[in-house]
């Protein structure tokens, strides 16, 4: 079967580094002749969690022999607790014991907890050989494989250890979003959603009518936002990729406040994103009609826009206390003047989330 050619073409440059990005239907079956063209192996290792393994792995790692490759399909178990050094150490044993080498590389098929560390164990393992992203959520396409930005989690916090490295490919094959759970593919548009609040007033318009038969557009707009956004600070440095992180202070607060359970990441960004409106109208003069847009919009694609009533609020400042965007006790925090922008704000005080918390 053929891919659709139309949505397949530019290769999409997230920063200086080049990334090829593929995406379209039944992309799956070329991902031996895609990797070809630019990478060497044989060795490669595929990183899986359970859950997208035994649905896609050997699909993958047979399409890959096919095409002269010795793959060794790595399964870690699923979900956020496996964002660790640990599982990190023991993926590399695997490594070296599938003989992987300096022409190797590593491909990532799964959600972002598996983008996020098969790239660091790419930027690592020999210190640093290509990685390939395959996502099969719609966080994972949209976000998590854009943007160079690898690593896992620590007791104290989310993403504390990592490492820039961006993959030599992606390929975003939309087809493996059909065995996705209902509550997994609508996080993924939280940080849609959170793309046109910060970059695209106009897809903000268009989300309400979006065609999910046909996402391929839509994937492929979401990636040009991230992208650019990446490419003008590359490193996280001038303060144009902390334009990334709208929502997300309040939101990540949240995630660890729930223990990680409570919560998907999009769903917590969701509401991170109701607060940071909050906090948008009053340090940034956002109308109060554009916030109620954003939580309608939201609350289509059934993501949260209120805290449960027997919610641990305590532990969310707590929470907020480790965040690494606290440096120093200053706060940059993301706000939006109104729909489809977004800067950088330095007279956000704590008072200021934490009034904007109560709203929740
Ligand atoms: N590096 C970045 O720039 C970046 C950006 C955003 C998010 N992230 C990270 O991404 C992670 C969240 O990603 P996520 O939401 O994709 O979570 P995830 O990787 O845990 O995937 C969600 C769940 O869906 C399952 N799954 C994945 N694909 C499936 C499929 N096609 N069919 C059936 N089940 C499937 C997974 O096994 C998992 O249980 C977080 O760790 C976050 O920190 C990183
Ligand atoms: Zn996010």
């Amino acid at each position: 079967m053929e891919s659709q050619p139309a949505t397949n073409k530019p290769e999409l440059r997230p920063g200086k580094q080049r990334s090829r990005i593929e995406i379209g239907a039944a992309l799956l079956t070329r991902t031996g002749e895609l990797i070809h063209e630019i990478l060497i192996g044989p060795h490669c290792a595929i990183i899986s969690d359970a859950n997208v393994a035994p649905l896609f792995g050997d699909r993958v790692k047979q399409i890959l022999i096919s095409s002269g490759f010795e793959p060794a399909l790595i399964t870690i178990p699923a979900g956020e607790t496996s964002k660790t050094l640990e599982q990190v150490g023991a993926i590399c044993d695997q490594m070296i014991a599938a003989r992987l080498d300096r022409q190797s590389f590593v491909i990532g098929l799964g959600g972002g907890v598996v983008s996020d560390i098969s790239g660091f164990v790419a930027a690592i393992y020999e210190r640093g050989i290509p990685h390939v992203q395959i996502p099969t959520t719609l966080l994972g396409m949209v976000d998590s494989s854009i943007g160079g930005k690898t690593g896992v989690n620590t007791h104290d916090g989310k993403n504390l250890i990592g490492a820039f490295h961006h993959p030599s490919l992606v390929i975003d094959d939309v087809d493996l979003l059909k065995t996705l759970p209902r509550r997994e593919f609508d996080q993924g548009f939280a940080e849609i959603i959170k793309h046109a609040i910060i970059a695209d007033a106009e897809m903000f318009t268009t989300l309400r009518h979006v065609d999910l038969g046909n996402l391929a557009p839509l994937i492929r707009r979401n990636i040009e936002i991230k992208s650019g956004i990446v490419a003008k600070d590359e490193l996280d440095q001038t303060g144009e990729r902390a334009l990334l992180n709208f929502g997300h202070t309040v939101g990540h607060a949240i995630e660890r406040a729930g223990d990680y359970r409570e919560f998907l990441h999009g769903e917590a960004i969701s509401l991170g994103i109701v607060a940071a409106c909050a906090i948008s109208i009053k340090k940034a003069g956002l109308p109060n009609d554009q916030r109620d847009t954003v939580a309608d919009l939201l609350n289509a694609f059934a993501l949260p826009t209120r805290l449960p009533a027997n919610f641990p609020r305590a532990k969310i400042f707590e929470a907020l206390r480790l965040d690494k965007k606290f440096e120093r006790g200053k706060i940059r925090f993301v706000v939006t003047p109104s729909i489809g922008s977004a800067r950088l704000s330095s007279d956000v005080t704590m008072e200021d989330i934490r009034e904007a918390i109560d709203q929740l």
